[in-house]
């Protein structure tokens, strides 16, 4: 019932040339046998405009373009920063918010992220709302009360209408860009969680519709293990999303 999701994240990698490379290769590889699954790129805001240029015109691909980060004012003096409409305007359908790394590296909080995900919302962007935690909180036995409580704040400005459309990202740290993944029955518990959470905030039919993705060192090797769970809807893949043949194959599997 819910349709299976598998964005790539390709975080600062590819320059706007090389990225229009991939995208090639990506739209060339793409066909019906890809149609069961939602498909998005979130390529550097460097490389949007070649995205929306490159994949436009091709009517035989239905890539869809998102991405990594956004501003939640719609104008002003924000030097460097980029807003929604911004982006709605270079086609992107889709957008990050709340990766670890932006947590992490650039001192984004709940606030931010909430405030993010609503600014999305009302432009009609769906955002991609991540959680995850630490190996210490996991070590602890905190996991499944810190990622809910991540999304719980993150969600905190989202109407039951606009939360049908959302997706969820859990992504644990210690398994991104690690090689290391989460065994597909610890990501399911904490999705399980996840969608109890949802249920909830906003009811059984808007939590059964919300897809929840798994993130962190999925490859070609692994994937299928986590196809195979009731609560995960696809994936949010990073390192391996740079290779077109590696990315289709993630795609094939949740298809
Ligand atoms: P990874 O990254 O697949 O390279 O672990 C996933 C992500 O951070 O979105």
């Amino acid at each position: 019932m819910r349709k299976p999701l598998v964005a790539g994240n390709w975080k600062m990698h590819k320059t706007a040339s090389e990225a229009t490379r991939l995208f090639q290769q990506l739209s060339n590889s793409y066909d019906q046998s890809l149609a069961g699954v939602d498909m998005v790129v979130c390529p550097p805001f460097t490389s949007l405009r070649s995205a929306q240029v490159t994949l436009e015109f091709d009517s035989n691909t239905e890539i869809k373009i998102g991405a990594q980060d956004v501003h939640w004012e719609p104008q002003g003096a924000f030097t460097g920063a980029i807003s929604a409409a911004m982006l709605k305007d270079v086609s992107c359908t889709y957008c990050i918010v709340g990766h670890s790394e932006r947590r992490g590296y650039f001192g984004e909080t709940d606030e931010m992220v909430a405030l993010k995900a609503a600014a999305l919302a009302q432009v009609g962007i769906v955002p991609i709302v991540c959680c995850g935690e630490s190996l210490e909180t996991r070590e602890e036995g905190g996991a499944l009360s810190f990622v809910t409580a991540q999304i719980r704040a993150a969600l905190e400005n989202i109407s039951a209408e606009d939360a049908k459309a959302i997706v969820i990202a859990y992504e644990p740290i210690w398994a991104i860009g690690t090689g290391r993944t989460a065994l597909p029955e610890q990501a399911e518990e904490v999705c399980n969680a996840l969608r109890e959470t949802l249920q909830e905030l906003y009811g059984k039919e808007v939590a059964d519709a919300i897809r929840i993705l798994y993130g962190g060192s999925l490859n070609p090797g692994n994937v299928e293990s986590f196809v195979a769970m009731p609560n995960i809807d696809g994936g949010l893949v990073g390192g391996a999303s740079l290779v077109a043949e590696d990315f289709i194959v993630l795609l094939k599997a949740f298809s």
